[in-house]
């Protein structure tokens, strides 16, 4: 994973950069770290791949965003993480509450390294989510250089298939890689690509997805049919509840926990419907 700053100098020319540099821009505006002028000009070269905002900026003479690491990201994401799920209702919502701590104690930097689906859908995913949560957003892209992004590769490759397998990440804030695998507890955030197909599958834990885009397609059975649900909208999965989720026309990304059993593996639950949905589209 990059430095989130990157995002705002996504390079010039690449279709969809505009509205990269804007959508990385947006959230930093919102906290006051971008000032207004500044925004305005990312949002006015936000239709225009090729026009580079910081031109602009110097020639206004506006300062150029220089966004260096904020202090303690890692426990900036928590406190924003937590906040967040502490505003849902849904079943499980006491088991969730019960593995977020006001104080998470010190927690640590991780092995941090480069995924390829953080580095392409990461910047587009919080511009997206960035107006309906600009400060959970901002906390995101500050502490998204010191999360070890994770491309899961424990399924079957081909019950699983090829889209969701080179087109997800996770990563942890509190879990495996945090200092908290002993609470048998996790909170990650959780990234899929644009149209992806996560097949029908099940596992142990108790599972919280929690959107912050949308809309998405889930169901809870394989052969069932598709419910569309918006951004916002928590689903819970009870132990080996089984489930699918049909990525919308914007990147998936969701707040995640996993509230017991984290260690025991997950598993693909046939259908044979899955072609059928790899080719829809929800738009
Ligand atoms: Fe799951």
């Amino acid at each position: 994973m990059t430095d989130p700053s990157l995002f705002l100098h996504t390079p010039l020319g690449q279709a969809g950069s505009g509205r990269v540099r804007y959508g990385a821009a947006w959230p930093f505006g919102a906290i006051g770290r971008i000032s207004a002028e500044v925004l305005e000009v990312y949002r006015i070269a936000a239709a225009h791949d090729a026009r580079d905002p910081r031109a602009d900026l110097r020639e206004r003479g506006l300062p150029v965003p220089d966004l260096a690491a904020m202090p303690d990201p890692l426990r900036r994401l928590y406190d924003a993480a937590r906040q967040y799920l502490l505003t849902l209702d849904h079943p499980g919502a006491a088991e969730v509450r019960a593995g977020l701590p006001v104080d998470p104690g010190p927690l640590q930097a991780q092995e941090a390294g480069s995924n390829a689906v953080a580095d392409r859908w990461l910047g587009p995913a919080v511009g997206v989510a960035g107006s309906d949560q600009p400060d959970l957003c901002a906390a995101i892209l500050a502490a998204a250089d010191g999360l070890r992004w994770v491309t899961y590769d424990a399924y079957p490759r081909d019950a699983i298939g090829d889209a969701f397998a080179n087109g997800h990440a996770f990563a942890s804030i509190l879990g495996e890689d945090a200092p908290f695998a002993a609470r048998d507890f996790d909170l990650g955030l959780f990234l899929i690509a644009p149209g992806t197909l996560y097949r029908d599958h099940c596992h142990a834990a108790p599972e919280l997805y929690a959107p912050l885009t949308g809309p998405h397609g889930w169901r809870f059975g394989p052969g069932g049919p598709l419910t569309v649900k918006p951004a916002h909208a928590p689903i819970w999965n009870p132990p080996y509840q089984p489930h699918l989720t049909k990525v919308g026309p914007v990147p998936f990304l969701c707040l995640f926990v996993w509230t017991r059993d984290v260690n025991l593996p997950a598993r693909v639950l046939p259908a044979d419907d899955w072609p059928a949905l790899e080719g829809i589209s929800l738009e």
